[in-house]
């Protein structure tokens, strides 16, 4: 197991688009378990490969208190989504910036699990919000691009100044 590099915004390769997995061999079996325990000790509920600086189709997510409840879905898509549902959203590659994002609030999910088997469920709340935000970030797309540009520029100001002294 090992820490991934967190890639934070604006780094312009949160902005690549991921490419399917075609198989899932023990390298993506590895990349998935490196990811959740990125993600467990960064902390945060959501982490997609992208933000490891991987351009592959692989999200993992625990909403659990406990970190008792790891989902790793590969090559997820959303095939039905229903209603409307606003939450305050965070991201790992957005350090301490938190706005409100409207996304649907019932959504039923297509993806292949860490055996390689197609699976299908329904997910609604705050893990239906975490698997929209997740697959965003496949697209090269990420929270801050649903707000005004306003906020975007302050937020992507702070953390600009934030790397800088950082050096
Ligand atoms: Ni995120």
């Amino acid at each position: 197991m090992a820490i991934l590099n967190i890639l934070h915004y604006p780094d312009p390769r949160l902005r690549n688009k991921a490419l399917p997995v075609e198989a899932v061999t023990d390298d993506i079996r590895q990349l998935a378990d490196d990811m959740l325990e990125t993600m467990y000790e960064a902390p945060g509920i959501g982490l997609a490969a992208i933000q490891v600086n991987v351009q592959k189709r692989l999200i993992v997510i625990d909403i659990s208190e406990d970190k008792s409840d790891p989902l790793i879905l590969i090559n997820p898509e959303v095939i039905a989504a229903e209603g409307e549902r606003e939450f305050e959203e965070g991201c790992l590659s957005v350090p301490e910036a938190y706005e409100a994002v409207t996304r649907a609030d019932r959504i039923k999910v297509k993806a292949i699990n860490r055996d390689g088997d197609n699976m299908e469920f329904d997910a609604e709340g705050l893990l239906a919000t975490c698997i929209q935000h997740e697959i965003d970030h496949l697209d090269g797309k990420l929270f801050v691009d649903y707000l005004s540009n306003l906020k975007r520029q302050r937020i992507r100001k702070k953390l600009e100044k934030h790397q800088k002294q950082k050096l």
